[in-house]
């Protein structure tokens, strides 16, 4: 297959812009700098666009340090989304694996593969989300414990997570293995707390890296995903 087409294949991504990057040596075949859009390429070469893995076949995942202010869903009409974050570069139907809500900030992974979505978010899962929580009152040890015991967080829903420990006098970090609507916060609140900030640092084995800044994203390759999901 030709490099253009490859690009603009695998990275959704228009034919002439496809060719500007390649033109502009933004993209690499096993690790050497093409600049020409008619090189013949395999499917399986090592393709790099911008330093990450381009992965054939159609999979996109990205990790995003989601900034404060951007909505995870495509229906919610007010503000922009995560989503406006990536669309010069994908027209894929990307969705949010594990949505954060709007002032909320840190990883979030974004997919067109529908079974990995599923996978991260499943409870079934068990996959670990990591959070580190500002709040408003200082914490207690009595918080602390209610917390790892389990609390009623309303709607006769229970939440027990995996880990809460405290990281100063108005800082936890709060290890969820589900997502349920405003867990951490109504969580925080059964406890006799509340949220100022809530900042996702980690899900499964994958941190976000500090070089990513707010509003910024990566390609993440086949590897992250096994660290991800824990899957050979
Ligand atoms: N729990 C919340 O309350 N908000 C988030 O954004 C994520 C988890």
């Amino acid at each position: 297959m030709r490099i253009d087409r490859y690009i603009s294949k695998f990275e959704g991504l228009s034919r002439n812009y496809s060719r500007s990057l390649i033109k502009s040596g933004k993209v690499s075949v096993d690790g050497r700098v093409v600049r020409d859009p008619s090189l013949h390429v395999e499917e399986n070469a090592n393709v790099t666009l911008d330093g990450s893995r381009v992965i054939a076949f159609g999979m996109i995942y990205i990790m995003m340090n989601k900034p404060a202010g951007y909505v995870c869903s495509r229906e919610e009409s007010e503000g922009p989304t995560v989503f406006d974050l990536v669309q010069e570069r994908f027209s894929y139907d990307l969705s949010v694996a594990g949505r954060l809500d709007r002032d909320s900030t840190g990883l979030t992974l974004l997919s067109n593969d529908g079974l990995f979505v599923h996978h991260v978010i499943s409870p079934k899962k068990t996959i670990e989300k990591e959070y580190l929580v500002q709040t408003v009152k200082p914490v207690t040890p009595e918080q602390i414990e209610a917390m790892n015991g389990g609390l009623l967080i309303g709607r006769g829903e229970f939440s027990k997570p995996v880990s809460v420990r405290t990281l100063g006098e108005n800082s936890v970090e709060i290890i969820l293995t589900e997502g349920r609507f405003h867990e951490v916060k109504r969580l925080m609140k059964a406890s006799g707390n509340e949220v100022l900030t809530l900042h996702r640092s980690r899900i499964g084995g994958l941190s976000l890296p500090g070089s990513l800044k707010p509003g910024e994203w990566a390609n993440i390759g086949e590897d992250a995903l096994k660290i991800i999901t824990g899957a050979e």
